[in-house]
């Protein structure tokens, strides 16, 4: 990582629940006036729209990443746009499970990873946000979340097993986890990702891979990171 911008402000948190909501509050300051807005999704992402209701006499609305995000951007009152209508973003705030210094990201521990990877790519910088506890040296800590087509599932696992990973599928109460798209998650255990950008595109054409959750094509240009010290900008 770069060393914290002169705008470092320190900011005691105690809990990183605040410091969700810091960093969230942080990311305003990214937010184009006039422009539409590309919103990810997750817990501190939910800071950020609280944050944003803030905003909404300032922008024509969001696009979002997740039902779950729709949702709480339109109980606040702000429009959101379907990605067909919109041709490119100013900007794409979003989370993270893990971070390097690159802004190689490891996504989709709430499960949205392909439809936050779908909007990424409309945006012209991606910020995210994250607590300081989602840093790391190398990608990998972090289970990886993938999303398949749930006849290719157990073909994936075995080629992941292959490069000494090993994959489970995500439940939830019980049954597989179903995504906004129909698809089902498998979380890979044991990976180091030394290479994301060839990892990521590797990952991506096996057949029945929806999208594999390492962002290393959509990095992040910018990471507001939380910690007890304040809200660094980093990158
Ligand atoms: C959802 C994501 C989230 O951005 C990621 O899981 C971080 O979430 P949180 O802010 O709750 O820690 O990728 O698919």
């Amino acid at each position: 990582m770069t060393t914290p911008s002169p705008n470092t402000a320190p900011i005691a948190a105690s809990t990183q629940d605040e410091l969700k909501a810091q960093v969230g509050r942080a990311a305003l300051a990214y937010v184009v006036p006039g422009q539409i807005v590309g919103v990810g999704t997750g817990s501190t992402v939910n800071k950020f729209i609280e944050a944003l209701a803030s905003m909404r006499d300032q922008i024509p609305g969001a696009v979002s990443s997740s039902l779950a995000s729709t949702e709480r951007l339109q109980a606040l009152g702000i429009p959101v746009l379907d990605a067909n209508e919109v041709e490119s973003l100013a900007v794409y705030i979003d989370g993270a499970d893990e971070i390097d210094g690159k802004g190689h990201m490891v996504k989709g521990g709430g499960a949205a990873l392909t439809r936050e990877k779908i909007v990424a790519a409309l945006a012209r910088q991606f910020v995210c946000i994250a607590d300081a506890s989602k840093q790391v040296e190398v990608l990998g800590r972090f289970p990886l979340p993938v999303e398949v087509i749930p006849m290719a599932a157990q073909r994936i696992a075995r080629s992941f097993a292959a490069l000494g990973g090993e994959a489970t599928l995500r439940l939830k109460d019980g049954q597989p986890l179903v995504t906004d798209n129909g698809q089902h998650i498998l979380d890979v255990r044991g990976l180091r990702i030394t290479d994301p950008l060839g990892f990521e595109s590797e990952v991506n054409q096996w057949p029945g891979v929806v999208t594999v959750g390492v962002f290393a094509h959509q990095r992040a240009n910018v990471c507001l990171l939380a910690s007890p010290a304040g809200v660094q900008t980093l990158l």
